[in-house]
Protein backbone atom coordinates (compact mmCIF):
# COMPACT_ATOMS: atom_id res chain seq x y z
CA UNK A 1 0.00 0.00 0.00
CA UNK A 2 1.06 3.35 -0.63
CA UNK A 3 -0.21 6.97 -0.17
CA UNK A 4 -1.28 8.72 -2.70
CA UNK A 5 -1.06 12.07 -1.64
CA UNK A 6 2.27 13.77 0.44
CA UNK A 7 1.93 14.21 3.50
CA UNK A 8 2.39 17.77 5.55
CA UNK A 9 4.24 17.74 8.57
CA UNK A 10 2.56 18.97 11.61
CA UNK A 11 4.14 20.50 14.44
CA UNK A 12 4.00 18.96 17.99
CA UNK A 13 4.26 20.90 21.17
CA UNK A 14 8.13 19.99 21.50
CA UNK A 15 9.29 21.13 18.88
CA UNK A 16 9.22 17.74 17.05
CA UNK A 17 6.93 17.47 13.86
CA UNK A 18 4.48 14.67 12.98
CA UNK A 19 1.88 13.42 9.65
CA UNK A 20 -1.61 13.00 9.35
CA UNK A 21 -3.00 10.57 7.65
CA UNK A 22 -6.23 11.43 5.93
CA UNK A 23 -6.86 7.40 5.48
CA UNK A 24 -7.10 6.98 9.24
CA UNK A 25 -8.19 10.60 10.01
CA UNK A 26 -5.27 10.87 12.80
CA UNK A 27 -1.69 11.90 13.27
CA UNK A 28 0.57 9.96 14.05
CA UNK A 29 1.65 10.90 17.17
CA UNK A 30 0.65 12.45 20.24
CA UNK A 31 0.07 16.07 19.36
CA UNK A 32 1.99 16.85 23.25
CA UNK A 33 5.55 15.87 21.27
CA UNK A 34 6.35 13.33 18.74
CA UNK A 35 10.15 12.82 19.57
CA UNK A 36 8.90 13.05 23.10
CA UNK A 37 6.48 10.43 22.92
CA UNK A 38 8.94 7.74 21.44
CA UNK A 39 11.29 7.68 24.34
CA UNK A 40 8.61 8.16 27.03
CA UNK A 41 5.72 5.92 26.05
CA UNK A 42 8.41 3.11 24.31
CA UNK A 43 12.00 3.49 24.74
CA UNK A 44 12.46 3.79 28.59
CA UNK A 45 9.34 1.84 29.30
CA UNK A 46 11.03 -1.06 27.56
CA UNK A 47 14.07 0.01 29.84
CA UNK A 48 16.87 -0.01 26.76
CA UNK A 49 19.14 1.70 28.08
CA UNK A 50 19.41 -0.47 31.02
CA UNK A 51 19.06 -3.43 28.94
CA UNK A 52 21.96 -1.80 27.02
CA UNK A 53 23.74 -1.39 29.96
CA UNK A 54 23.93 -5.44 30.48
CA UNK A 55 23.77 -6.54 26.71
CA UNK A 56 26.01 -6.77 23.90
CA UNK A 57 23.06 -8.10 21.75
CA UNK A 58 18.97 -6.63 21.62
CA UNK A 59 16.72 -7.45 19.52
CA UNK A 60 13.71 -5.04 18.56
CA UNK A 61 10.58 -5.33 16.86
CA UNK A 62 8.90 -1.88 15.74
CA UNK A 63 5.23 -2.36 14.75
CA UNK A 64 4.34 -0.06 12.92
CA UNK A 65 7.84 1.71 11.90
CA UNK A 66 5.83 4.92 10.41
CA UNK A 67 8.13 7.84 10.34
CA UNK A 68 10.57 5.54 11.76
CA UNK A 69 10.79 7.95 15.33
CA UNK A 70 10.73 5.04 17.69
CA UNK A 71 13.35 3.17 16.08
CA UNK A 72 15.79 6.33 15.86
CA UNK A 73 15.08 7.13 19.79
CA UNK A 74 15.59 3.40 20.68
CA UNK A 75 19.08 3.54 18.38
CA UNK A 76 20.05 6.22 20.16
CA UNK A 77 19.40 5.24 23.79
CA UNK A 78 21.20 2.21 23.19
CA UNK A 79 24.36 3.67 21.64
CA UNK A 80 24.47 6.01 23.97
CA UNK A 81 24.84 3.84 26.43
CA UNK A 82 26.72 1.04 24.77
CA UNK A 83 27.99 2.15 21.29
CA UNK A 84 29.25 -1.74 20.61
CA UNK A 85 25.63 -3.39 21.67
CA UNK A 86 24.76 -4.97 18.69
CA UNK A 87 21.12 -4.44 17.39
CA UNK A 88 19.04 -6.55 15.48
CA UNK A 89 15.73 -4.73 14.16
CA UNK A 90 12.47 -5.58 12.17
CA UNK A 91 10.60 -2.86 11.41
CA UNK A 92 6.67 -3.23 10.16
CA UNK A 93 5.23 -0.46 7.93
CA UNK A 94 2.38 -0.68 5.42
CA UNK A 95 3.52 2.57 3.87
CA UNK A 96 7.23 3.20 1.77
CA UNK A 97 6.37 6.54 1.84
CA UNK A 98 6.18 7.47 5.21
CA UNK A 99 9.37 6.78 5.96
CA UNK A 100 10.34 8.39 2.64
CA UNK A 101 8.50 11.48 3.05
CA UNK A 102 9.72 12.00 6.44
CA UNK A 103 13.17 12.16 5.48
CA UNK A 104 12.45 14.03 2.21
CA UNK A 105 10.90 16.81 5.09
CA UNK A 106 14.17 16.56 6.99
CA UNK A 107 12.14 15.56 9.99
CA UNK A 108 14.88 13.05 11.32
CA UNK A 109 17.14 15.85 11.76
CA UNK A 110 17.18 15.80 15.54
CA UNK A 111 18.40 12.44 15.88
CA UNK A 112 22.29 11.73 16.00
CA UNK A 113 23.99 11.59 12.41
CA UNK A 114 24.79 7.54 12.64
CA UNK A 115 21.13 7.03 13.20
CA UNK A 116 19.94 9.53 10.52
CA UNK A 117 21.97 8.18 7.94
CA UNK A 118 20.90 4.49 9.27
CA UNK A 119 17.12 5.76 8.83
CA UNK A 120 17.81 6.80 5.61
CA UNK A 121 19.46 3.41 4.49
CA UNK A 122 16.21 1.43 5.52
CA UNK A 123 13.97 4.19 3.76
CA UNK A 124 16.01 3.39 0.51
CA UNK A 125 17.05 -0.22 0.59
CA UNK A 126 14.32 -2.03 3.21
CA UNK A 127 17.72 -3.63 4.89
CA UNK A 128 20.89 -2.25 6.61
CA UNK A 129 23.91 -4.39 7.50
CA UNK A 130 26.54 -2.78 9.83
CA UNK A 131 28.83 -3.74 12.71
CA UNK A 132 26.49 -3.13 15.07
CA UNK A 133 23.59 -3.44 13.34
CA UNK A 134 20.92 -5.11 11.66
CA UNK A 135 18.22 -3.98 10.42
CA UNK A 136 15.21 -4.66 8.26
CA UNK A 137 11.89 -2.92 6.84
CA UNK A 138 9.67 -5.28 6.21
CA UNK A 139 6.30 -3.29 3.65
CA UNK A 140 3.01 -4.73 3.81
CA UNK A 141 0.36 -5.80 6.32
CA UNK A 142 1.99 -6.23 10.00
CA UNK A 143 -0.18 -9.58 10.11
CA UNK A 144 1.55 -10.72 7.35
CA UNK A 145 5.03 -9.73 7.58
CA UNK A 146 5.26 -10.48 11.60
CA UNK A 147 4.40 -13.82 10.25
CA UNK A 148 6.80 -13.96 6.86
CA UNK A 149 10.14 -12.02 8.00
CA UNK A 150 10.30 -12.47 12.04
CA UNK A 151 11.25 -16.17 13.03
CA UNK A 152 8.83 -17.80 15.30
CA UNK A 153 11.40 -18.80 17.34
CA UNK A 154 13.01 -15.55 17.86
CA UNK A 155 13.28 -14.27 21.57
CA UNK A 156 12.92 -10.52 21.26
CA UNK A 157 13.77 -8.10 24.13
CA UNK A 158 11.73 -5.13 23.32
CA UNK A 159 8.66 -4.64 20.72
CA UNK A 160 6.95 -1.18 20.29
CA UNK A 161 3.00 -1.71 19.32
CA UNK A 162 2.19 2.03 17.58
CA UNK A 163 -0.90 1.44 15.26
CA UNK A 164 -3.71 3.80 14.96
CA UNK A 165 -6.43 3.53 17.50
CA UNK A 166 -8.29 0.33 17.77
CA UNK A 167 -11.34 2.14 16.43
CA UNK A 168 -9.20 3.11 13.05
CA UNK A 169 -6.71 -0.46 12.95
CA UNK A 170 -8.39 -2.92 14.60
CA UNK A 171 -6.08 -5.48 12.91
CA UNK A 172 -3.30 -4.75 14.74
CA UNK A 173 -4.62 -4.67 18.41
CA UNK A 174 -6.73 -8.37 17.97
CA UNK A 175 -6.21 -11.19 20.16
CA UNK A 176 -4.98 -13.04 17.77
CA UNK A 177 -1.92 -10.26 16.43
CA UNK A 178 -0.99 -9.85 19.99
CA UNK A 179 -0.78 -13.37 20.42
CA UNK A 180 1.86 -13.64 17.51
CA UNK A 181 3.80 -10.64 18.70
CA UNK A 182 3.66 -12.52 22.37
CA UNK A 183 4.95 -15.68 21.47
CA UNK A 184 8.03 -13.96 19.94
CA UNK A 185 8.89 -12.27 22.53
CA UNK A 186 12.10 -13.30 25.02
CA UNK A 187 10.62 -14.82 28.90
CA UNK A 188 12.34 -10.93 30.08
CA UNK A 189 10.80 -9.51 26.91
CA UNK A 190 8.90 -6.11 27.04
CA UNK A 191 5.85 -5.03 24.71
CA UNK A 192 5.05 -1.20 25.29
CA UNK A 193 1.98 0.92 23.92
CA UNK A 194 0.72 3.90 24.21
CA UNK A 195 -2.85 2.40 24.17
CA UNK A 196 -4.59 1.83 27.12
CA UNK A 197 -8.10 0.79 25.94
CA UNK A 198 -9.71 -2.09 28.03
CA UNK A 199 -9.87 -3.92 24.69
CA UNK A 200 -6.25 -4.19 24.37
CA UNK A 201 -5.23 -4.71 27.48
CA UNK A 202 -7.07 -7.99 28.11
CA UNK A 203 -6.44 -8.99 24.54
CA UNK A 204 -2.75 -8.84 25.59
CA UNK A 205 -4.08 -11.18 28.77
CA UNK A 206 -5.54 -13.35 26.69
CA UNK A 207 -2.42 -13.42 24.72
CA UNK A 208 -1.30 -14.86 27.48
CA UNK A 209 0.95 -11.88 28.96
CA UNK A 210 0.88 -10.14 31.75
CA UNK A 211 0.28 -6.21 32.01
CA UNK A 212 1.54 -3.06 33.57
CA UNK A 213 -0.17 -0.01 33.11
CA UNK A 214 2.59 2.71 32.10
CA UNK A 215 2.35 5.47 34.34
CA UNK A 216 2.65 9.32 33.86
CA UNK A 217 4.63 9.55 37.45
CA UNK A 218 1.57 11.66 39.11
CA UNK A 219 -0.37 10.03 41.36
CA UNK A 220 -3.08 8.01 39.67
CA UNK A 221 -6.20 9.58 39.06
CA UNK A 222 -9.35 8.26 37.28
CA UNK A 223 -10.04 11.55 34.81
CA UNK A 224 -6.22 10.97 33.58
CA UNK A 225 -5.47 8.44 30.97
CA UNK A 226 -2.64 6.24 31.63
CA UNK A 227 0.38 6.82 29.62
CA UNK A 228 -0.08 3.42 28.03
CA UNK A 229 0.48 0.02 28.93
CA UNK A 230 3.28 -2.94 29.30
CA UNK A 231 3.33 -6.80 28.47
CA UNK A 232 5.88 -8.98 28.99
CA UNK A 233 5.39 -13.26 29.24
CA UNK A 234 6.33 -12.85 33.31
CA UNK A 235 4.99 -10.92 36.10
CA UNK A 236 6.35 -7.06 35.57
CA UNK A 237 7.09 -5.07 38.75
CA UNK A 238 4.32 -2.69 38.55
CA UNK A 239 1.90 -4.39 37.74
CA UNK A 240 -0.72 -2.80 40.15
CA UNK A 241 -3.20 -1.66 38.27
CA UNK A 242 -5.48 1.21 40.05
CA UNK A 243 -8.70 -0.34 41.40
CA UNK A 244 -10.66 1.61 38.21
CA UNK A 245 -8.48 0.32 35.99
CA UNK A 246 -8.90 -3.32 37.11
CA UNK A 247 -12.80 -2.95 37.28
CA UNK A 248 -12.83 -1.71 33.54
CA UNK A 249 -11.34 -4.48 32.38
CA UNK A 250 -14.56 -6.13 33.45
CA UNK A 251 -16.56 -4.11 31.52
CA UNK A 252 -18.14 -4.53 28.19
CA UNK A 253 -15.19 -2.27 26.69
CA UNK A 254 -12.90 -5.00 27.65
CA UNK A 255 -14.11 -7.18 25.27
CA UNK A 256 -11.32 -7.60 22.56
CA UNK A 257 -10.86 -7.35 18.91
CA UNK A 258 -10.56 -10.92 17.44
CA UNK A 259 -9.48 -11.54 13.86
CA UNK A 260 -9.48 -15.63 13.53
CA UNK A 261 -7.85 -15.71 9.55
CA UNK A 262 -6.16 -12.58 10.25
CA UNK A 263 -6.78 -11.21 7.14
CA UNK A 264 -10.22 -9.64 8.20
CA UNK A 265 -10.47 -6.08 6.92
CA UNK A 266 -11.44 -3.29 9.94
CA UNK A 267 -15.35 -3.45 9.09
CA UNK A 268 -15.47 -7.18 9.69
CA UNK A 269 -13.56 -6.83 12.91
CA UNK A 270 -15.56 -4.32 14.18
CA UNK A 271 -18.79 -5.65 13.51
CA UNK A 272 -17.43 -8.90 15.16
CA UNK A 273 -16.82 -7.11 18.07
CA UNK A 274 -19.84 -4.94 18.14
CA UNK A 275 -22.16 -8.16 17.75
CA UNK A 276 -20.13 -10.06 20.91
CA UNK A 277 -20.57 -6.53 22.91
CA UNK A 278 -24.16 -6.13 22.28
CA UNK A 279 -24.48 -9.90 23.40
CA UNK A 280 -22.29 -9.68 26.59
CA UNK A 281 -23.37 -9.38 30.09
CA UNK A 282 -20.93 -7.72 31.24
CA UNK A 283 -21.16 -4.34 32.99
CA UNK A 284 -21.90 -1.30 30.40
CA UNK A 285 -18.38 0.70 30.56
CA UNK A 286 -20.57 4.06 30.84
CA UNK A 287 -21.81 2.55 34.38
CA UNK A 288 -18.26 1.82 35.63
CA UNK A 289 -17.37 5.31 34.31
CA UNK A 290 -20.32 6.86 36.56
CA UNK A 291 -19.38 4.96 39.03
CA UNK A 292 -15.87 6.36 39.54
CA UNK A 293 -16.26 10.00 38.92
CA UNK A 294 -19.32 9.87 41.32
CA UNK A 295 -16.38 8.09 43.71
CA UNK A 296 -14.27 11.10 43.18
CA UNK A 297 -16.62 13.81 43.22
CA UNK A 298 -17.57 12.14 46.97
CA UNK A 299 -13.66 11.70 47.38
CA UNK A 300 -11.54 12.68 51.21
CA UNK A 301 -7.74 13.20 50.52
CA UNK A 302 -7.74 10.47 53.20
CA UNK A 303 -9.72 8.08 51.13
CA UNK A 304 -7.80 4.84 50.16
CA UNK A 305 -10.20 4.29 46.76
CA UNK A 306 -7.53 6.03 44.59
C1 LIG B 1 0.71 5.82 14.52
S1 LIG B 1 1.62 5.58 13.08
C2 LIG B 1 3.17 5.00 13.67
C3 LIG B 1 4.19 6.06 14.03
C4 LIG B 1 5.58 5.52 14.13
N1 LIG B 1 5.73 4.52 15.15
C5 LIG B 1 6.62 6.59 14.27
O1 LIG B 1 7.35 6.59 15.25
O2 LIG B 1 6.68 7.44 13.39
C6 LIG B 1 0.92 4.11 12.41
C7 LIG B 1 1.64 3.54 11.21
O3 LIG B 1 1.03 2.27 10.92
C8 LIG B 1 1.08 2.07 9.53
N2 LIG B 1 0.08 1.01 9.24
C9 LIG B 1 -1.26 1.12 9.12
N3 LIG B 1 -1.82 -0.09 8.92
C10 LIG B 1 -0.80 -0.99 8.91
C11 LIG B 1 -0.72 -2.39 8.75
N4 LIG B 1 -1.82 -3.13 8.56
N5 LIG B 1 0.49 -2.98 8.80
C12 LIG B 1 1.61 -2.24 9.00
N6 LIG B 1 1.60 -0.92 9.17
C13 LIG B 1 0.42 -0.30 9.14
C14 LIG B 1 0.77 3.43 8.96
O4 LIG B 1 1.21 3.53 7.62
C15 LIG B 1 1.54 4.34 9.93
O5 LIG B 1 2.82 4.59 9.44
Amino acid sequence: MTSAAPFTPQLTADGSFTFYSPQFGETFHSQRGAKAEADEKFVHPCLLPQLAAKKSRLTIIDVCYGLGYNTAAALTAIWQINPHCHVTLYGLENDLQVPRQAIANGLLQGWPDLVQEILQDLGQRETVAREFLTAHLAIGDARQTLLSIVPRDIKVDTIFLDPFSPPKCPQLWTVEFLRHLGDRLASTGRLATYCSAAAVRHGLQLAGLSIATMGDGQPPHPRRRPLGTLASPQPLPLSAFTPWEMEHLQTKAAIPYRDPSGTDPAEVILARRQAEQSKSALEPTSRWKKRWLDREINHTPNSESF
